[in-house]
């Protein structure tokens, strides 16, 4: 029976790097109950053998599942491969090799860009040096991994003597156990004695400039303006005044997902239930987090009028290291429905159209939006300006007159 066959799952990037730690023996191969530190999170897994792949689809273990709550599943890993996978995985290497290519050399573990204060201190041990970078994707407050990485890398350069490795270790945000953890992998990878750099004082310049590229001030950081509100709120009207505002800035590339034309393309055949309304949001949502890794601004106007959904949104957002502004477009449904320009909500209210929001179907407000704009009584122009305003002094917008742009420019 089918239920039966074991079921294919591709975790999350901390389950990678537990797979990681499994396979190079740093902990017990085993997936613990909820509450434990080594868990697997696999909602909706229903099966009684999990094969767990890498974002390839590589098959990397079996898991033999004893426990499963819905949420979470536990049980003992069969190790297929030790999972590989993303930039600088020729760094990732395991404890034996690294004992076997650097044996004896003094390790510095290396959590953050490295400083002047903590070059001298490396200087001061006056040899060769393995770096041990600590990579957590979920940490991209300073740097993200790749940065990370190629910091340390210019920091080898600037050293002159220094190999840099990398190991991933996820926090699971509890700092006390994540403290615990993150010694024993240092201890089970370090081929020599272990030196600490206090991650004090300045960049040195080269070091800087890769830091500054990896995460540019949030003026320049990728950004997902996302426009929420009901049909006829004005989200699109919006979204094209600030789609325009801001080309006209110049500086930056914007792309623009609005609820209409997605519907029309990337989301062409889903309907309007709660299940494919969720589907629809995460779509936009994986796309604009894309568009945001890359720099760009990204402005979605769906109804979006699920909270959970917009939340899940704004952490795909963070993941990929943009920033996230939520514009609540809060004409009443009063004002929609009397202007109704597409005649959807009176066909709504003879029930032509089933679950239509704000008639048959939920919208939840934003309890907490950076911006609320009512479109109500005002022009397209002065709600722009209120929102350029608020992104603005949140500091994801530098205006600019067009010969100031030039002048930044050369
Ligand atoms: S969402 O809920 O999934 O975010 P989305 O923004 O993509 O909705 O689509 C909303 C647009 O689809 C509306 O502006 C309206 O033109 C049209 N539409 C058609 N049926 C419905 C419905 N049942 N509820 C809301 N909008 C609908």
């Amino acid at each position: 029976m089918s239920h039966d066959l074991p079921a294919q799952y591709c975790p999350g990037e901390r389950t990678l790097a537990d797979l990681v730690l499994m396979a190079d023996g740093v902990i017990a191969p085993v997936f613990e109950p909820p509450g434990g530190y080594v868990v697997l999170d696999a909602g909706g897994v229903t099966a009684t053998q999990l094969e767990l792949v890498d974002p390839e689809g590589v098959p990397v273990a079996r898991v033999e599942m004893t426990g499963n709550d819905g949420t979470h599943v536990w049980g003992p890993v069969t190790l297929l491969a030790r999972p590989e996978h993303g930039a600088f995985r020729h760094l990732h290497l395991g404890p034996d090799r690294l004992d076997e290519q650097y044996r004896g050399w003094p390790t510095v573990p290396v959590s953050g860009p490295l400083t002047s204060t903590d070059l001298a201190t490396i200087r001061a041990l006056n040899g060769s040096v393995v770096l041990l970078v600590l990579c957590d994707p979920g940490d991209v407050r300073t740097v993200t991994t790749v940065g990370l990485v190629r910091a340390t890398q210019a920091a080898a350069e600037l050293l002159g003597n220094a190999v840099v490795v990398a190991v991933t270790v996820v926090s699971r945000g509890d700092p006390a156990a994540d403290r615990l953890f993150r010694e024993r992998v240092v201890t089970a990878y370090a081929p020599g004695q272990v030196h600490r750099v206090a991650g004090k004082g300045e960049l040195p310049p080269a070091i800087a400039e890769v830091v500054e590229f990896d995460r540019p001030p949030p003026h320049r950081r990728g950004l997902v303006l996302f426009l929420t509100g009901l049909s006829g709120s004005g989200k699109s009207t919006l979204a094209r005044a600030l789609h325009d505002r801001l080309l006209e800035q110049g500086r930056r590339t914007v792309t623009s997902l609005d609820g209409d034309s997605v519907r029309r393309t990337l989301s062409a055949g889903l309907t309007f239930s709660r299940r494919d309304r969720e589907v629809n949001i995460s779509r936009i949502g994986w796309v604009a987090a894309e568009i945001s890794r890359h720099g760009g601004v990204a402005i979605c106007s769906p109804i979006a009028p699920f909270e959970q959904t917009r939340r899940q949104v704004r952490e795909m957002v963070a993941e990929a290291g943009g920033a996230f502004f939520l514009v609540h477009v809060a004409t009443s449904l009063e004002e929609c429905e009397q202007r109704d320009r597409k005649g959807l909500y009176a066909k709504a209210r003879r029930g032509e159209i089933p679950d239509f929001t704000g008639i048959s179907s939920p919208y939840e407000e934003p309890p907490d939006p950076d911006v609320r704009v009512d479109t109500a009584g005002r022009t397209i122009e002065e709600a722009a300006e209120t929102v350029l305003e608020a992104l603005e002094s949140a500091g994801f917008l530098e205006r600019v007159t067009p010969a100031s742009a030039l002048r930044k420019q050369v």
